[in-house]
């Protein structure tokens, strides 16, 4: 790749990044800054403990507060809009997602939407939501999705089953307070997925079509931190220093997801989430080594560059370096106690050739695999992870 021929690639990122063990509280400080008084807090019944100590001191600076407790996992089309109707009835200056990624995202699109009477599903696509109507601030309790730093909100297409995405610059965030503490009680399994979920972020933006020095830097210390340190934070969730490892991953993930995005493997993983409701991050992590294997002939060199950040020992080609890195990524799903194959996921054979038609309609992202791929080709992936 010629610095000098390079495609022009734009960064846009939240105003303000807060990274460190004990940063929840700053989001407080940064509403009082900026004069905002009345505040919705989006989050979920487990975290509302974990919330309370931002609620408190954001009351305690004469702020209004609403909380919304009633996001459902891998929310839809429907469910956003009766939180929007609720919302609508408030005044509000700013919104705080305060949670995972389907809080975050739900956050995102509340405050874009606020009254505003639009439709979400004008919008789905990259750079169609007009613009946003309050303040926006992210504080994830899961690492992670990225949601935080990212454009993108990800709703079920109920009439469809297809997980969809709203993509625009109105969707970042004014502040990102990425607080590692506030994951020390995520159980084992949901650090296991939101963990490789990320960790496929930084994969799947390094070996792209698209891939940019830029993002390229994000990506390849994000999957060294992650890869060195997600099975730690599986086995011990009060290990701070994995945890901090994990959640600074994820940040840089979510910081590929704007410039640069994702690929087959998210593209297959949604109609996992569409049809049988399996969560995002597990989604990912089931397909993660099959699909690098039908990659890897068309970008060795990027493969066996993440395979020595995993900690892969170089040695004979790059394709036999990259080979051994994905047998190290299967083997550390493995290790974090993920589910081996689609059939112990519970999804039926049958439903394997339905699956890569509907991801087939994922062209935001197929079209960033560094390797073409047809429907058979989905299917036999499918098959592969079976
Ligand atoms: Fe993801």
């Amino acid at each position: 790749m010629s610095l000098a021929t390079i495609r022009t690639l734009t960064l846009l990122q939240p105003e303000r990044i807060v990274f460190g063990s004990g940063c929840a509280l700053e989001c407080a400080a940064e509403i009082q800054r900026l004069g905002l008084r009345r505040v919705l807090l989006v989050t979920n019944p487990p975290i509302v403990p974990l919330a309370q100590p931002l609620v408190d001191r954001l009351r305690t600076e004469g702020a209004t507060v609403t909380i919304v407790t009633d996001v459902p996992a891998e929310p839809g089309v429907a469910a956003f809009a009766a939180r929007l109707a609720d919302a609508d009835a408030l005044d509000l200056d700013a919104v705080i997602g305060f949670g995972g990624g389907s809080v975050l995202d739900i956050a995102k699109l509340l405050a874009a939407y606020h009254r505003t009477g639009w439709k979400v599903r004008e919008h789905f696509g990259i750079g169609l939501l007009p613009g946003r109507s309050l303040k926006l601030f992210c504080l994830p309790t899961t690492a992670g999705t990225g949601s935080e730093v990212s454009p993108n909100a990800i709703l079920l297409d109920e009439a469809e089953q297809l997980k969809k995405g709203v993509v625009s610059p109105w969707l970042l965030a004014d502040g990102a307070f990425v607080d590692p503490a506030l994951t020390l009680t995520v159980p084992p399994g949901l650090t296991a997925a939101t963990g490789i979920d990320a960790l496929t972020h930084c994969i799947e933006a390094y070996a792209n079509k698209f891939a940019h020095p830029i993002v390229d830097l994000y990506a390849l210390e994000g999957v060294r931190l992650i890869g060195a340190h997600i099975a730690r934070a599986v086995a011990d969730g009060r290990d701070l220093e994995a945890r901090s490892a994990v959640a600074l991953g994820s940040l840089y993930g979510g910081l590929c997801l704007g410039p640069v995005n994702t690929a087959a493997v998210h593209a297959l993983a949604y109609p996992l989430g569409g049809e049988f409701h399996i969560p995002h991050g597990l989604s990912n992590a089931l397909l993660l080594p099959h699909v690098l294997r039908f990659n890897l002939p068309a970008a060795p060199e990027r493969y066996a560059a993440i395979a020595r950040a995993l900690g892969v020992p170089a040695g004979g080609s790059d394709a036999a370096t990259a080979a051994r890195g994905i047998d190290r990524l299967a083997q550390l799903c493995a290790k974090c106690g993920l589910p081996a194959g689609l059939r112990a996921a519970g999804i039926p054979a049958d439903a394997l050739p339905r699956l890569a038609v509907a991801a087939m309609k994922v062209t935001r992202l197929l079209k960033n695999n560094p390797r073409d791929l047809t429907a058979a080709d989905a299917e036999a992936i499918y098959r592969a992870a079976w």
